[in-house]
């Protein structure tokens, strides 16, 4: 019996199950696992089988010798071929021990204090590491999200996780970074519809790259100049993977922005070197204003067709030249094509211009000024689609400074001097994509953050350095020929004749509809219709 204020426990019935039932049930279930785990390691099993059959079999020669095999085999595929062995053997293997044995053990640790985990119904939901592939310098690993996350917040905290890493440098990436290759030959089909599914878009994974060996702490040397330069590839610098970035320069402007001394001569020389095989074959001419009085180009007058450097009214007409060069090829292409091909009669006009803002905000003589303003828009709204390319470095992005910034499709960000300005040079939100170009350190010159072709995210380069005598040994070997000033010449040539037009079908009846004839009658009658 029980009466109010009694006080009630009510205790579940508690199955209780017999030790061996609990034992059995224990056993079972790390059975399970175990045979799970074999499953989803075929490679580790296998290895580990037959080490145990030739151990059994040879005893210890029998481990030894293979061991052996392998590790003469492995030194001669590096010798043979690098970059394979890289992908096939070295890549995969440090990866395997670099996931165990260094991302496993801080993986908890490094989610948690980053702030990347979540809570759910009581318990901590963290990203899981599905894989890690190692190149030569970069671990890339492949992370599952938490529900309800979005790889800008695993960007936000780029630098954060690099550092729990015990690494200077990562990236974080939303798709799978790299292209698929190009396949040829007889398997290119199957192994097309392979990569297919690799690389597939999947929303739930976000890429971890983390800069295990910082490929651009050493001064990057000049690469070969290409005889005939693809404008659309031109080798300008390396990249964290130690493949080369190259600038998509076809139908494009380009704007460097960099603090003083931050290497935006490498940039624009590096530029130079790459279109020096098309400068000699007269594909390209390079314009370059140089208002520094030549202190950065001068060295280099031969590759250049036309050089300003000295008066600001040279350099207001050359700029106008070149909006000249840029009307006729419109008149004459117009209909024609939409995008001009360079060729020897019609090359691409490069207009290089170093230090900008000394010409759109430091320049006192105010007519001048606009002047320069009003050839500039021209040329950067409407000169990448018929080859007259403006490429321009400058210290200070405000809009003040260079009204016309976002003229400029390809952007290149050296150091900085404020956080503010980088999203300014790259546009919005690059900084916290992981551009972090006002954090350079100061032996980084010549380092930037650029955005490749097909991904939202900055990646970091290191362009090359081209001393003194290499520019003075392309001024001796890549001379523009003589003509190469005469440009201009063409600008008096004829324009394409008028199209011969057929005339419209003219419809027979009345051409407006009949309602509003209905109305202008009544409009035109005072009133009632007819
Ligand atoms: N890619 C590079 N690798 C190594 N060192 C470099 C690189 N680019 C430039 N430097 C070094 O950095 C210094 C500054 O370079 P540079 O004159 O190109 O900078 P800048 O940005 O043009 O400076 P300014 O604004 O004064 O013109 C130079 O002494 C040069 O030796
Ligand atoms: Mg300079």
């Amino acid at each position: 019996m029980t009466t109010a204020g009694d006080l009630m426990v009510i205790r579940p019935r508690r199955l209780e199950l017999p030790v061996w039932l609990i034992v059995l049930g224990l056993v079972l279930r790390w059975l399970w696992r175990g045979l799970w785990w074999c499953v989803r390691h075929p490679v580790s099993v296998g290895l580990a089988v037959a080490a145990v059959v030739l151990y059994r079999e040879f005893g210890r020669s029998g481990l030894i010798v293979p061991l052996v095999l392998a590790g003469l085999v492995s030194a001669v595929w590096r010798w043979k071929h690098e970059a394979s062995w890289w992908a096939w053997c070295a890549g995969p293997v440090l990866g395997r021990c670099r996931q165990v044995f260094v991302y496993r053990r801080a993986w908890r640790e490094a989610m948690t204090l980053c702030g990347l985990t979540r809570t759910y119904d009581h318990r901590v939901v963290l990203p899981r590491l599905l894989r890690v592939r190692s190149d030569q310098a970069l671990d890339v690993l492949t992370i599952r999200m938490v529900r309800g996350q979005t790889p800008e917040e695993f960007q936000r905290v780029t630098a954060n996780l690099a550092y729990a890493f015990g690494r200077r440098h990562a990236r974080v990436y939303s798709e799978r970074p790299g292209e698929p290759p190009v396949r040829t030959g007889y398997w290119a089909m199957v192994l097309g519809w392979v990569d297919r599914l690799r690389y597939r878009d999947r929303p739930s994974l976000v890429y971890l790259v983390v800069v295990r060996t910082d490929a651009l702490r050493t001064v990057v040397k000049p690469f070969d100049v290409p005889s005939v330069p693809d404008f659309t590839a031109l080798p300008l610098a390396r990249r964290e993977d130690l493949r080369h970035w190259r600038l998509h320069l076809l139908a494009t402007h380009v704007l460097i922005g960099g603090a003083t001394r931050s290497g935006k001569g490498s940039v624009l020389w590096s530029l130079v070197r790459a279109l020096a095989g098309g400068i000699t074959s007269g594909l390209v001419r390079l314009w370059v204003i140089d208002p520094k009085g030549g202190m950065e180009f001068a060295m280099g007058r031969p590759l250049f067709a036309r050089f300003a450097c000295k008066s600001f009214e040279a350099m207001a007409d050359l700029l106008d030249e070149a909006v000249a060069v840029m009307r006729e090829r419109q008149t004459r292409l117009a209909g024609a094509v939409r995008v001009h091909t360079p060729t020897e009669a019609d090359p691409l006009v490069v207009v290089v211009i170093d230090e900008m803002a000394a010409l759109t905000a430091y320049l006192q003589d105010v007519d001048l000024r606009k002047r320069i303003a009003s050839s500039l828009g021209l040329l950067l709204s409407q000169g990448a689609g018929v080859g007259v390319l403006v490429v321009a470095a400058l210290q200070d992005p405000r809009k003040e400074v260079l009204p016309f910034r976002d003229l400029f499709p390809t952007r290149i960000a050296l150091g900085l001097t404020e956080a503010a300005q980088v999203d300014l040079v790259l546009g919005d939100g690059a900084r916290n994509r992981g551009a972090l170009a006002d954090q350079m350190p100061r032996w980084a010159k010549g380092v930037g953050y650029v955005i490749l072709d097909g991904t939202p995210e900055p990646a970091r380069v290191r362009f090359s350095y081209i001393s003194d005598d290499h520019i003075r040994e392309l001024a001796a070997g890549y001379a523009a020929p003589a003509d190469a000033a005469d440009i201009l010449a063409q600008v008096g040539r004829e324009t394409a004749d008028e199209p011969n037009r057929k005339p419209l079908p003219r419809p027979r009846g009345p051409l407006l509809p009949d309602s509003l004839l209905t109305f202008l009658d009544r409009d035109a009658d005072g009133g009632e219709p007819r």
